[in-house]
């Protein structure tokens, strides 16, 4: 007889031609039954839903059913039939059993449902099992199809930029070293430095915090350019919010200015929303019944809402006026923390928020300074539940001021000849915004620690899987 073929049970579940011979294939969710009939409930993470898998005595040998425990992988064959089961259309009649893998039940770590969601983060390895997590790994891949969607279909082109970097100008933070020396026995300098003109690329490396730069130069060529890789940032910043290996989507565009940078931002979180909202809607109907009832409400508001845009000096006169006491105090010219972004969003707004033009001393040497000589045209995405999603900015394009502004802070411009190279030819307007991937997927979750959306968390101290 020629092998049946595997179908997903995300088709089974679809299926309306009943009463045919089908070979699926999964793991174990549960369990029970009495000695007449046995019902396993079967998951091959294609879909949130299980498969009811019914054996009845004498179908199966007896041996093979013992083997049979939460977390077994098994191959089952047998007939879909109509199922009068509560809230599911199709059952398989098991003719066939085969177990791939067995899961002893007194040391699977997962035989238990309901473990915390800390639990479950010291075992990564197993926890794409779950039901949470398979919700959360399909949403995740659903948002990465969409952002490379949303991108083609508005022109512009995914531009590569390199993990490794030479450059560690853009000071968005710490930075990961990458080198190939013997770090016991290091070569040094006669000053008794190491010596990094013998490392393995002739200078001293790290990992890219951000690929924005290189995609300016992409920009100031193909126009319309977007990057969506792995950043790295070596603080030690134990949020819900960090992690120190993240992705980013960075578009960035020729002849776009702010207020082009903000609309292409909000169209672009609007779209993404409405996907999920489109494509994921079992899973997010189950994060919603588990961790968070007002989840899809927040998303669809999202979608209808327009954003509301402010500067930062009118975001700090409200936040000074509320009389609220904050952890850190606020004055004009101190950085946001996440307390303030949050009051605007959730408390004063109820509303997202993209504040612009901060002033120059706590916004990066790249960004386009403003009239007053003060302030500069950036502008920060600020969601629910989140704090700040998206950062950008219009780029200083002129030659002279980026020039004034490295040197002002110190910026050695040995490494950046090639960046202030593209303000001395055919320099054009420029804008751009950074979308942290995974703060993206915790609103579109519900979920609340950072170290739940990424299959394989790196945080401080923490790198086991
Ligand atoms: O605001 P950031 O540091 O901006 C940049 O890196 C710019 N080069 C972006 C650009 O204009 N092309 O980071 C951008 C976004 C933040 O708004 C946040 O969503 C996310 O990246 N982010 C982090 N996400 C997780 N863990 C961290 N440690 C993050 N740091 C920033
Ligand atoms: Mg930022």
């Amino acid at each position: 007889m020629e092998k049946l073929k595997r179908t997903k049970i995300s088709d089974l579940l679809k299926e309306t031609d009943k009463d045919k011979v089908v070979n699926v294939k999964g793991w174990v969710r549960t369990k029970r039954g009495n000695k007449n009939v046995t019902f396993i409930a079967l998951n091959d993470g294609s879909i949130i839903h299980n498969i009811q898998i019914v054996v009845e005595a004498g179908n199966i040998d007896e041996q093979i059913l013992k083997l049979i425990n939460t977390g077994a992988c098994l191959s089952v064959t047998g007939t879909l039939v109509e199922s009068f089961g509560k809230g599911q259309g199709v059952e398989i009649q098991a003719k066939e059993i085969e177990v791939y893998g067995q899961a002893d039940p007194e040391t699977y770590p997962l035989q238990k449902k309901g473990h915390t969601l800390e639990f479950l983060r010291e075992i990564a390895h197993l926890r794409p099992r779950t039901n949470t997590f398979g919700a959360v790994l399909r949403i995740r891949h659903a948002m990465a199809y969409a952002i490379h969607k949303y991108f083609n279909d508005n022109g512009f082109y995914y531009l590569h930029t390199p993990i490794i970097t030479g450059s560690d100008a853009e000071g968005a933070g710490a930075m990961f070293r990458v080198t190939t020396l013997d770090m016991d026995n290091p070569p040094r300098t006669e000053n008794g430095q190491i010596n990094y003109e013998e490392d393995f690329f002739g200078k001293s490396t790290n990992l890219t915090v951000s690929g924005q730069l290189e995609g300016e130069l992409g920009a100031l060529a193909l126009s319309l350019i977007y990057t969506f890789g792995p950043t790295f940032r070596a603080e030690n910043s134990n949020t819900p919010r960090h992690l120190a290996e993240f992705w980013m989507i960075e578009p960035e565009m020729a002849f776009y200015d702010i207020t082009d940078n903000m609309d292409l931002a909000e169209d672009f979180l609007k779209y993404l929303v409405n996907y999920a909202l489109d494509n994921c809607i079992d899973d997010l109907q189950f994060l919603n019944k588990m961790y968070d009832t007002t989840l899809i409400e927040r998303l669809k508001g999202i979608v209808e809402t327009k954003f509301v845009r402010l500067s930062y000096t009118e975001g700090v006169d409200i936040l000074m006026k509320s009389g609220v006491k904050f952890e850190y105090p606020v004055k004009w010219g101190c950085d946001l923390q996440a307390e303030h972004e949050r009051y605007l969003v959730e408390k004063h707004f109820k509303k997202p928020v993209i504040l612009t033009d901060y002033p120059k001393e706590i916004k990066a040497f790249y960004m386009k300074l403003n009239d007053d000589g003060k302030t500069v045209r950036a502008m920060d995405v600020l969601f629910p539940n989140i704090g700040e999603i998206i950062g950008g900015s219009q780029r200083e394009e002129n030659f002279e001021t980026l020039s004034k502004r490295i040197e002002e802070l110190n910026i050695p411009t040995k490494d950046m000849w090639w960046y202030l190279e593209t303000r001395k030819f055919g320099t054009a307007p420029h804008s751009g915004f950074g979308l942290g991937f995974e703060r993206l997927i915790l609103f579109v979750t519900g979920m609340l620690n950072i170290r739940d959306v990424i299959p394989f968390p790196r945080t401080p101290k923490n790198a086991e899987f």
